[in-house]
């Protein structure tokens, strides 16, 4: 279902902004194109520091990536899988829509989300 979640301002140009829903942190990143937006788990699996919302964009081959501030490992903000190799280290995406100046995410109900993290 469909959240507005907060307002185009509240993330940076380029930059990420992170999102609670229940239980769980969400990194919403934005380019600096204004045009392209993308949403992750917050958690980095490395060793599960939730810091990607701080993480450095770029693209990997022409697809969309975020690298983890702290060890730099990167990952695919289509599809949330590890760009280094580790197929157990996919991410959780989702779906992101502008309108009216608000983002909204495509969530599920709180208490679903909480049970399956
Ligand atoms: S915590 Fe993200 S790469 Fe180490």
């Amino acid at each position: 279902m469909w959240r507005a979640v907060c307002d185009i301002e509240d993330v940076p140009g380029n930059g990420g902004a992170c999102i609670k829903w229940g239980e769980r942190q969400i990194a919403l990143f934005r380019f600096a194109n204004g045009t392209s937006w993308y949403a992750m788990d917050n958690r980095c699996p490395h060793d599960g520091q939730a810091v990607l919302a701080r993480g450095i964009l770029g693209d990997s081959g022409g697809a969309p990536k975020v690298a983890c501030p702290l060890h730099k490992n990167s990952f695919c903000l289509k599809d949330g899988r590890h760009l280094g190799g580790h197929e157990d280290w996919r991410l959780t995406t989702y779906r992101v829509k502008v309108e009216a100046g608000q983002v909204f995410l495509d969530l599920p109900d709180k208490e679903e989300h909480r049970g399956a993290s």
